[in-house]
């Protein structure tokens, strides 16, 4: 879709809820893609070998937008060159009560606190193997919100299993801000608990399935610097496979005053992009390239996602910017991306 189109559109979606407007897109986009109009792939690139994986294009959907894995063909249409689905959780959980997702559009921005509403992970395991893509498949999984946190690891083992085959990487999130106590799994005695099981049971499964699966982290933007040193250090030592950076903030930065911005929940979008860049440099300079850096946040414009190549990321994630500028932004960023020499960038603004 053009970006003068979505443009058009944007005013009528504007207007309605958010959670609306998110489900009425997605059924729009499936009618017309069921009529055979939209049958794109991956916007062409050269690929990139990252964890074993070969990526058509490196810009990627972020998790949360399709948590249950069932507009997988929608989302390849639009060309992206893979696809992060859930968080899914063991059991089928309904999220926290509505209204629970915002926009701030002054400020390029996303308040949400949906709290990981998902039918479980069978659901979405149906969903996957009667799909018809077959590109690279991230499935991000979590913890059910009535798990007591010192149990959080069941809850992660379990879905590992569940997915492990049918995934082309396992994201384990711990850096969701709407499921109480889940960012504490970022501690150190804590993830090195977690990691150790992870690993072992990855190593496990590869084993049984004759197939090994990359084991992707993803961290919050709220960590102090001796807690990114205490993380990359963790991954290093179980030998983890990649680390997304960064989840949404709980800092108001650059939202201040605005409507919605005492809303509780995670902050995305533009005033989250500096604070998520910063990680993943700091996350760089202590890997130097030992585990790829996935990055994600408040990536608007293609200029945004080159600073996260330049930072040390391999790969982009967007969801914000999708919301903002529509699916022109994945061919807008993907080609910035792609072109060799890499073209100089300005942000135009997100109109
Ligand atoms: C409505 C909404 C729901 C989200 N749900 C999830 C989720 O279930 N799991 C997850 O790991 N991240 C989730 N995220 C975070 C995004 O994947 C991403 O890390 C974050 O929004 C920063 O990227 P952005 O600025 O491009 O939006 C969600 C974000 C939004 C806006």
């Amino acid at each position: 879709m053009g970006s003068m189109l979505y443009s058009l559109l944007r005013p009528l979606l504007f207007s309605l809820d958010p959670e609306t407007a998110h489900r009425f897109t997605f059924n729009a986009i499936e009618k017309v893609r069921r009529l055979g109009l939209l049958t794109g792939g991956p916007i062409p690139c050269e690929s990139r070998s990252v964890m074993g994986l070969d990526f058509p294009n490196p810009v990627g959907v972020a998790a949360g937008m399709d948590k249950n894995g069932e507009h997988l063909e929608v989302l390849a249409s639009l060309g992206f060159g893979f696809i992060e689905i859930g968080t899914v959780t063991p059991r089928p959980q309904p999220g926290n009560p509505p209204p629970r997702l915002f926009r701030i559009p002054q400020a390029n921005a996303i308040i949400n606190r949906m709290g990981f509403n998902n039918h479980g992970v069978e659901n979405l395991v149906a969903n996957v193997r009667r799909t018809n893509y077959h590109g690279i498949l991230g499935i991000n999984i979590g913890k059910n919100f009535d798990t007591p946190v010192e149990r959080a690891a069941d809850d992660y083992l379990i879905c590992l299993s569940k997915v492990y085959r049918y995934a082309g990487y396992v994201v384990v999130n711990i850096s969701s801000p709407n499921t109480p106590h889940l960012r504490q799994l970022q501690n150190a005695e804590e993830l090195d608990h977690l990691l150790g099981l992870l690993k072992s049971k990855q190593l496990e499964l590869a084993d049984e399935h004759a197939k090994y699966t990359p084991l992707v982290v993803k961290i919050a933007p709220d960590l102090v610097p001796p807690q990114i040193v205490s993380i990359a250090t963790l991954l290093m030592k179980h030998q983890i496979d990649g680390i997304i950076a960064t989840n949404t903030t709980l800092s108001r930065a650059g939202v201040e005053a605005l409507p919605h911005a005492s809303e509780k929940g995670g902050l995305s979008g533009a005033p989250l992009k500096e604070c998520a860049t910063a990680v993943i440099r700091h996350l760089h300079d202590i890997l130097q390239g030992t585990i790829p850096i996935i990055a994600a946040g408040g990536i608007m414009c293609a200029a945004d996602a080159k600073e996260k190549i330049e930072a040390g990321a391999s790969l982009v994630q967007i969801y914000s910017g999708l919301i903002y500028r529509g699916p022109h932004l994945v061919h807008e960023v993907a080609r910035a991306l792609c072109a060799s020499p890499a073209p100089d960038l300005l942000c135009s603004g997100s109109g």
